[in-house]
């Protein structure tokens, strides 16, 4: 299977812009959506201010960033979505609103597509479920900042078929990226093995053990994390963290996942992490 085109529902979030920016990157046209044209443009105008950050440190030229601008095409409407090879939902972590637009892209995008999702926690199975297509629904999962991760983990619900696995493989790799293949369980593989170290973060925080700063040199310094994980936690936005801890908690009823109050209140006032200025830490 050819992929020439793509779309990636809720293109101007964290993680859809950095899908978007590594899909134009490497030269297929894409459809970035959102329910808001205006919300579109902005996520549009925030990629080109990250990637002439890149032009500015001789990583990228000039051309190469107007030419993965001009492969990015703004969108509003599931109409326009009806030819793609390929659409990535990655809206927030709600299984009735994910369900909503597989359901809604199901009825419009042509039936040769394959319809993902970049669900951290969610049921492939569940997702699928709302279309009469499962076996072309699969979760890819990247990772925060898209552009920068490596890891796609493939995710294969109860109906997806080899093939889906395989055209999805395909495509990942012609993006630049490595998979890793997952059955549907709560969190997969990657969440399954980094959430208790993060959630045992914020509990060390919560309990006093020692300072944010000091719990985050523990992992950099003591265990060789590239970032740690409060940091991680910020980056990755303490809102869609607390989502995800609250699935990987009712899904498996394993207090590993149970999240802790001091998470609750910092997203009850607003401090999201990164995307607010301040979470754990602050930013300028
Ligand atoms: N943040 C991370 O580090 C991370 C990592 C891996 C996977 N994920 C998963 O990716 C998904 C998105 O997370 P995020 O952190 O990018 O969220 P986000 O809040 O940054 O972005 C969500 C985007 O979806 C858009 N949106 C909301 N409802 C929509 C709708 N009905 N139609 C179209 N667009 C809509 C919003 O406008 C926003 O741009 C979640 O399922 C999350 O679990 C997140």
């Amino acid at each position: 299977m050819e992929f020439k085109k793509a779309a990636v529902i809720g293109g101007a979030g964290t993680m859809g812009s950095g899908i978007v920016q590594t899909i134009a990157q490497a030269g297929i046209q894409v459809l970035l959506f959102e329910t808001n044209l205006e919300v579109a443009q902005k996520g549009k105008t925030k990629l080109d201010k990250v990637v002439q950050k890149l032009v500015d440190k001789g990583k990228v030229s000039a051309q190469d960033k107007q030419n993965m601008l001009d492969k990015i095409i703004l969108c509003d409407n599931y109409q326009a979505m009806a030819d793609v090879d390929l659409v990535i939902e990655a809206v927030f972590e709600n299984i009735q609103l994910k369900k909503e637009i597989f359901k809604q892209l199901d009825e419009i995008v042509k039936p040769e597509a394959i319809l993902a999702s970049n669900t951290s926690a969610l049921s492939l199975t569940e997702i699928a479920s709302a279309t009469k297509r499962p076996d072309k629904v699969i979760g890819l999962h990247f990772f925060n900042p898209v552009p920068v991760m490596k890891l796609v983990e493939l995710v294969m619900g109860l109906a997806t078929s080899e093939e889906t696995y395989q055209a999805s493989a395909a495509f990942c790799e012609q993006i630049g990226k490595k998979v890793i293949k997952a059955k549907d369980t709560t969190g997969f593989l990657v969440n399954y093995l980094q959430i208790p170290l993060l959630n045992g973060a914020v509990a060390a925080y919560e309990a006093g053990l020692s300072s944010a700063e000091d719990i985050d040199k523990a992992c950099v310094l003591g265990m060789n994390h590239p970032i740690g994980p409060l940091a991680l936690l910020d980056l990755i936005g303490l809102d869609t963290a607390l989502d995800v801890f609250n699935v990987m908690y009712e899904g498996t009823g394993d207090m590993k996942f149970w999240p802790r109050t001091v998470h609750k209140r910092l997203v009850q006032a607003g401090h999201l992490g990164r995307k607010t200025g301040k979470g754990f830490f602050t930013y300028n």
